[in-house]
């Protein structure tokens, strides 16, 4: 199968890139070729390359800046999905658009179910909601899913800055009062390449369209994402330091977080027929690639 993939440099298109071999493909653009807020550009790009199936991950994704840049933000994770999911149906092609926890308050006790109330607490979440309703109703073969709490080998992600920061300093003040999942984004390249190999075999199969919740297994707070990071650090002798859990009010940041961003998968197992695994075991391996092997 082959795959387009929007947003280059992005961990997740970089981790699908990766992923490729066998019978799968993926040609990953973003910038300047490719600009997803240029409806023409995105058409043109479907064209040229011919693929199966469109992923949309190039984003807006600096949360706190979106506050003072909503225009930007809007442009590209409402506009520009839609110009996506959009051009992707003109060329009769199924879409796979990644979406966020972001579009939750936060509020709730549990996991979040897809059809849960939505509630956005800030721009970047507001702009990703509505790039989702822009998907869906611009592509009758898409698949929105949402997924959570990012990290990778690539770019800028909690865990490399755990890992810079260790290395110069003795305490990390993290907060604990955020519930949520971290996810490898070579497993969410392993999802996607799951339901795109079903979505291909069954063209039209509306159970395959909507939103879906992929994120690894578990759940685990903010702190306790950096004490497994800089644990598994300090086995393959990498930068360790304390961490003290702080609250979210010691760490005032322009843009208002969820507490609780737990995404039930149940429904994404349940259809593609893949259970992401837990989020330590990506740990491990995004360790293996950071710091080295265990001894
Ligand atoms: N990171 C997270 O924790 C997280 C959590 C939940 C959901 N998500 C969602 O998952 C998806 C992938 O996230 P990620 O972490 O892989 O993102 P990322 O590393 O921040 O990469 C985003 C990519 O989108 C590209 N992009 C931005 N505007 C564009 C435009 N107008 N045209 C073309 N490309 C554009 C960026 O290119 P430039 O390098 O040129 O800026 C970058 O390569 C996004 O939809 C994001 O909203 C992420």
């Amino acid at each position: 199968m082959r795959l387009l993939v929007t947003g280059r440099s992005g961990q997740v298109a970089q981790s699908l890139a990766e992923a490729a071999g066998g019978d799968i493909s993926v040609v990953a653009l973003g910038r300047p070729e490719l600009d997803i807020t240029d409806r023409d550009s995105v058409a043109r790009t479907i064209a040229a390359h011919r693929p199966d199936l469109v992923v949309s991950a190039g984003a807006y994704t600096a949360v706190d800046k979106a506050e003072s840049e909503p225009e930007a933000a809007f442009a590209a994770n409402r506009d520009g999905a839609g110009n996506v999911a959009a051009a992707a149906a003109e060329a009769g092609l199924p879409v796979i658009h990644l979406s966020t926890d972001y579009v939750f308050s936060g509020d709730a006790a549990g996991a979040y179910r897809e059809d849960d109330p939505t509630g956005p607490q800030g721009v970047y979440g507001r702009s990703k909601l509505e790039g989702e309703a822009a998907v869906l109703a611009a592509n009758p073969q898409a698949a929105v899913f949402r997924t959570a709490w990012v990290y990778s080998p690539f770019g800028h992600n909690f865990a490399r800055t755990m890992l810079r920061l260790a290395a110069e300093r003795d305490v990390l003040r993290v907060v604990a009062d955020q519930r949520g999942t971290p996810t490898y984004a070579p497993d969410i390249a392993a999802g996607i390449f799951a339901a795109a190999r079903l979505i291909l075999a069954n063209p039209g199969d509306k159970r395959l369209a909507g939103v879906f919740h992929l994120v690894a297994e578990g759940e685990t707070d903010w702190a306790g994402f950096a004490e497994e990071i800089l644990r598994q650090s300090a086995l393959r002798g990498g930068p360790s330091a304390r961490v003290e859990r702080i609250a979210t009010s010691d760490y005032p940041t322009p843009a208002k977080r969820p507490a609780n961003s737990r995404l039930d998968t149940q429904k994404f197992r349940d259809t593609f027929g893949h259970v992401p695994p837990d989020w330590r075991n990506g740990a491990s391996r995004c360790l293996d690639r950071l710091v080295g092997p265990t001894a």
